[in-house]
């Protein structure tokens, strides 16, 4: 008889996103006012819509005021960029809005790092501003970390690769996963490597459609998604569901980091409204 595949344990983000925002909705109820958030988008990024749908409907399940400011094809095509460094402001000024995501990314007229540097730190519930002193962290980093933390494994003294593209988000990662949760061997590449097989956890966010394999993944390791990618009209992550094979954890996608970066994104709205 074929002996059993052996098949890692799903880290099931989407249930725990309901469970934080049912948390969330609990403590919303408690207060006088309910907290706003104020999303800007500017363009007709298609990805960017459907992450901005999901944040919406997600905030107004737990009783946040959601405000969309967009100016796209339908609506103020071609905004300057001082307009809307005049929306931010009146943002900042305004009492009702508690946090302000610019969804990103911007059209490339536009400088991002001025915009997002516009933002009142105090209700930066992105983390993006880089005078963030309000010890919120990005929504996909905060969700990375959660997914670690349900493994309940011992965590600090694990090999860990963060596998990305972009600096900032590696960066950073390795910066809230010294800080969170101890770990004290990160390593930080863009691309996979012979090395991954070494690794204990991998976090990979290359945008590559089931790039990682089964072959580069150490038996029992923990591996967290962070890719979306669209192939023919399915989302796929950056991970080949094959690893669940060899991995002793793995985070799906759909259902594992990204319904838990918009509970964390609604959570950090929440801390900043309550001071
Ligand atoms: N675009 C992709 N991810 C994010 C995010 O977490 N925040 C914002 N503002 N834009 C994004």
């Amino acid at each position: 008889m074929a002996k059993p595949k052996k098949s890692a344990i799903i880290l099931d983000g989407k249930a725990l996103a309901e469970k934080i925002k049912l948390a969330l909705r609990k403590e919303i109820i408690k207060l006088p006012s309910p907290p706003g958030l104020a999303a800007i988008l500017v363009g007709d990024d298609e990805a960017s819509k459907i992450y901005l749908r999901l944040k919406k409907k997600a905030a107004q399940e737990i009783g946040i005021n959601f405000h969309e400011y967009l100016c796209g094809n339908d609506c103020c095509p071609n905004v300057p960029e001082e307009e809307l460094l005049t929306m931010v402001g009146f943002l900042n000024n305004d009492p009702a809005t508690s946090g302000i995501i610019v969804q990103l990314p911007l059209p490339k007229k536009f400088n991002t790092k001025k915009i997002i540097g516009a933002i009142d730190p105090q209700k930066d519930v992105d983390g993006f501003h880089p005078q963030n002193k309000t010890g919120i962290i990005p929504p996909t980093i905060a969700a990375v970390i959660e997914l670690l933390k349900t493994t309940g494994e011992n965590l600090p003294g694990k090999n860990t690769l963060i596998i990305g593209k972009s600096d900032i988000f590696t960066r950073g990662l390795k910066k809230h996963l010294m800080a969170e949760l101890k770990i004290k061997k990160i390593k930080e590449t863009k691309e996979i490597t012979a090395g991954t097989k070494d690794s204990d956890i991998i976090v990979i966010a290359i945008g590559e459609a089931e790039a990682l394999k089964k072959n580069h993944i150490k038996p029992g390791a923990i591996i967290i998604d962070v890719g979306i990618n669209k192939v023919k009209d399915k989302t796929v992550g950056d991970v080949d569901p094959k690893a669940a094979e060899i991995a002793g954890w793995l985070s799906p996608v759909p259902g594992g980091v990204g319904p838990l970066t918009v509970a964390c994104l609604l959570r950090n709205v929440l801390a900043l409204a309550k001071k």
